[in-house]
This record gives C-alpha cells, structure tokens and sequence, in this order.
C-alpha cells in the first residue's frame, strides 16, 4: 500500500513539474499491477482499505492508475501502457524454464510493447506512459519458489535473486531502447518510461527510508528515470525531491563530495566567462555557466555551497568538495600500464581525494569516537566517477571493447572509495551514475545530428555489454 502511494507521488509530481497538464481521459493497458476490475477477484482482504468490497483490483486498495486518476486532469487523454512482461516471463518460469531461456522472449516482449505503442500512436495518443518491469527477484514468490542455497544467487545488500533482477533490467533496458527508437519517430508524441523498477529496488535496500526519516543507512540510490533530454530541468528536481523526499527532517552537518568536473566547485580553476555567468557572475571554477547539482543539493539541505577543499578559508566544518575537474576512478598505474599515463590531465584518482579528506580529518574532529559521531550526521557524495577513465582511452583511440573491459574495474574503486568511507564512519553515501554520454554532442559526429526534435544518441558508448556487466558488479555495492 505505502508503494503504490509513493509511486504515484513520483508520477504525480512529474506531472505538476512538466506544467500543469490536462487530459480528457485515462486510458490504461496492463496486467494485475494496473487491473481494475478485468479479471474479479473474490472476498476480502481484495478492496478492503478503500473500497470496502473487491473490486477486481490485486490489490487491497487503489492502483497506482487510480491514484492517477484521482487527480482529474482534464483535457487530454494519457495512456499508461503496462506494466507489461512480468506474465510472459513467469509463465514460461513457472512452467519450470530457467532464466536463460525465459531471457530469449525478451525481445520479442520488448518488441510486442513497442508495437502495441505505434497502433495507439496511430489511433491519435499523444501522451504515453510506459511502466517498467519491477524487480522481480526481490518479490516474497521468487525467492520462495527459487530459493537456492548457493548466496551467489542473492544480491548481498537486498537479498534478492539476482538472476531474476538482471531479467527485469534487461527487459528494461530493451524496452527503453524501443521507446528512444520511436521517440524521433513521433516528435510529437510523449513517450515516458516510468522507472517503477528503481523505485521497488531503492525499497528493498532502504526499507526504513519509506517509513521513517529519522533512519538513514547506507545505499545505493535509484537510477534517474528515463526522460528525454529536453526534461533535465525537472528530472534535477525529480532527483532531489526522490533523494530528499523529506529534506525538512534530514539535518546535515555536512557534506563532502568527491568527484570530476561535474562536481568541482573550484579545485580546478577555468579561467574566464562564460563560466559562472548566469549565477555567480564570475568563474567560480566550475565546469558550467551556473550552479551544479552538488550545489542544489547543499542548498536542498540547506548547508553553503561546498568551498572546493584546495581553498583554504574558514575550515570545512559543514563540508568540502574534494572533486578535481578530469579526475577518474581510477589511479594514474592503471593507465600507465596501459600506455596511456600520459594522457591523464590530473592525477586525482576517487583514492587521492579520499586520501586528501583523510589529510583534513584531524581539523575535522579529534578522536575516532567524534569522528564516527560527525560522519555519521555527515552526507558523502562519491561521483560521478568513471566517466574520465573512459574518456582517457576512447580519446586516445581505444577500442570500445577494451574501454568496456574497464568498467568492472571502475567499479570496483567506486566500491573501495564507498568502503574506505564507510570505515571513516560514513552512513549517508550517495553514489551518482554516469550520465548517458552517447547523448553528449561531444561523442556525435559534426553536428549534433538531429532527427525531428529529439535528438539522436551515439549508440557504441551506451553499449549493452557494458551496462549490464555494470548492473551485476553495482549489486555489489549494496
Ligand atoms: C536452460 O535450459 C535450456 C533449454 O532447456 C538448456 O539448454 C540450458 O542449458 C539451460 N541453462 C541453464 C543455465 O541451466
Ligand atoms: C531456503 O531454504 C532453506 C532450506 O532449504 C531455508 O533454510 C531458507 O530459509 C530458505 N530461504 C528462503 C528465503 O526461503
Ligand atoms: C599520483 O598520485 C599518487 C598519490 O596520490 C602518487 O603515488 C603517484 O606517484 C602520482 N603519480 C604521478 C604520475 O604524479
């Protein structure tokens, strides 16, 4: 009940974020995650909270497309597509196929989605909403019906069957490939993919955020949904809101952050306008004409926008910002094994800055005990990092495949940096994901190539491979 609640909330508020918008309608296509009266089901607890009586729904309230409609948007017609996948792929689990079979009908799942999508296209919807498939390895019927007794099989921060997890996120990945596919094809039209996969992950690793503030732990934070380009504005606030969602009761003494340039407020001085121009009015030594979101998020927390740790000053009792403009994951012997330690421009690994922070400790707090104690009221941002130690081989003409033989690597340093932090006394890491870099005008030949409004994204660099060995060695993060 209290997911249904929070997904619409994140929908709802995507609503109000992307300006008010009205429909004449609600049309809905799914299975029992979205049935509301289809298929009866019979007595109670079916209906109970809400309603009073079954009403068809699998649930013992509304759905999240009751939630929806609840709010009467008046004006157009929305079409929530799905969820849909989850009953192809547990008939053919139930009836006893393994996961590498079930794996083949994806595809043509993710296929059968996207047709269905182009006949409504075709039938005049403009306004598309396309839930993801949940995680199902981590559903109570899963681990009960495949429970094994080898723990490589669980996630060893969730608990939950992995095998079934990667299926879920490969018919996701598959499924938002489709929609970026017809996205340039009906400029249109709105396509979203609603990330509830993320959303029931982030529960299962971080059950007591949900339900009380005042707990916080250490996990990994959901992925940003899937929207286009041109909604980046609203998606930081979606993000802050997801990652704050009860910013008046999280206190902070500080934060401390540790990362590239999409980080660096000042270690890394670039010189001259138009850096800065629209907030600050002069180079502040960030990597961007205004604010960048570590600056949002001190402000969401209400804490000064983080001194950049070379700056000496008033000392950095409420946080520093350790993040070094071309920094990598990765230390320099890692490249210069590779013939490519020359093309480093810093020598500012994720270890170097944790290994400056550890330098700063001591003006921090003066004994373990007061160390732990003020980490621990402390938030740790650890990234975006990976995306230099890419960079420095595809620049140097490395085959994607050995920059995709980097990325376990990466993300096992990301690993150890969170660790060595979490040893320190940290108990608030928030780890960011790289961003989709075949989108960056940098990565596409010329111009930035446009196909109708929406642009076209370079696909070798957001390579499946590459995500999904990602996917399997970030479980282990949390
Ligand atoms: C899964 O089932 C297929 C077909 O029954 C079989 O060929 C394959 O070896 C199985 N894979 C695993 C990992 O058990
Ligand atoms: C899996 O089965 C074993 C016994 O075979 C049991 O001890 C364990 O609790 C079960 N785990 C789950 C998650 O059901
Ligand atoms: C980079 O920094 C590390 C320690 O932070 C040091 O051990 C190493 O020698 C440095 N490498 C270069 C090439 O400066």
């Amino acid at each position: 009940m209290k997911l249904s609640i929070f997904f619409s909330f994140v929908l709802i508020s995507s609503f109000h974020l992307s300006s008010a918008q009205r429909y004449n309608a609600l049309f809905n296509f799914g299975d029992s995650l979205s049935d509301t009266g289809n298929v009866v089901l019979a007595g109670l607890p079916y209906g109970m909270t809400f309603f009073g009586r079954p009403t068809g729904r699998c649930s013992d309230g509304r759905l999240v497309i009751d939630f929806i409609e609840c709010r009467d948007f008046l004006g157009k017609s929305l079409l929530v597509v799905g969820e849909f996948g989850g009953n192809d792929y547990s008939t053919g689990l139930f009836a006893s196929r393994n996961v590498s079979e079930v794996r083949t009908f994806v595809p043509p799942v993710s296929q059968a989605i996207a047709e269905g999508l182009e006949r409504l296209i075709g039938l005049g919807a403009v306004d598309i909403i396309v839930p993801a498939l949940l995680p199902v390895g981590c559903f109570p019927l899963y681990l009960t019906l495949y429970n094994t007794s080898d723990p490589e099989d669980y996630g060893p921060g969730t608990g939950c069957m992995r095998r079934h997890n990667a299926l879920s996120w490969y018919h996701n990945t598959l499924l938002r490939r489709q929609l970026d596919r017809l996205r340039p094809k009906y400029p249109a039209v709105s396509i979203r993919f609603a990330d509830f996969y993320a959303q029931v992950f982030d529960f299962a690793i971080n059950p007591l955020k949900y339900g009380s503030a005042a707990q916080r732990r250490v996990g990994e934070h959901m992925a940003l949904p899937s929207t286009p380009p041109t909604m980046s504005f609203s998606t930081m606030f979606l993000v802050l809101f997801w990652l704050f969602p009860s910013s008046q009761s999280l206190h902070y003494d500080a934060i401390f952050s540790f990362g590239d340039s999409l980080s660096d407020t000042g270690n890394v001085q670039v010189a001259g306008l138009p850096y800065g121009i629209t907030f600050f009015g002069r180079p502040t030594g960030r990597c961007s004409n205004g604010r960048l979101v570590i600056d949002f998020i001190a402000e969401a927390v209400g804490l000064p926008l983080l001194p950049a740790s070379t700056k000496k000053g008033n000392g950095f009792r409420q946080g520093a910002n350790f993040a070094y403009t071309a920094a990598t994951a990765l230390d320099f012997d890692f490249f210069n094994r590779r013939g490519l330690g020359g093309k480093l421009w810093v020598n500012a690994s994720l270890s170097s800055q944790i290994g400056w922070f550890e330098k700063t400790m001591p003006s921090l707090c003066s004994s373990t005990p007061a160390c732990k104690n003020y980490f621990g009221r402390s938030l740790f941002v650890v990234g975006e990092f990976g995306g230099n130690d890419y960079n420095t081989a595809i620049f140097a003409g490395r085959s994607m495949a050995e920059v995709n033989s980097y990325v376990p690597i990466v993300i096992r340093a990301i690993r150890l940096g969170v660790e060595r932090l979490v040893g320190h006394g940290a108990v608030d890491i928030l780890v960011p994901g790289m961003l989709p870099i075949g989108c960056f005008p940098h990565w596409m030949p010329g111009e930035v190539q446009r196909f109708g409004d929406a642009p076209q994204c370079a696909s070798p660099t957001s390579d499946l491979w590459a995500s999904e060995k990602a996917f399997w060695d970030e479980d282990q993060i949390c």
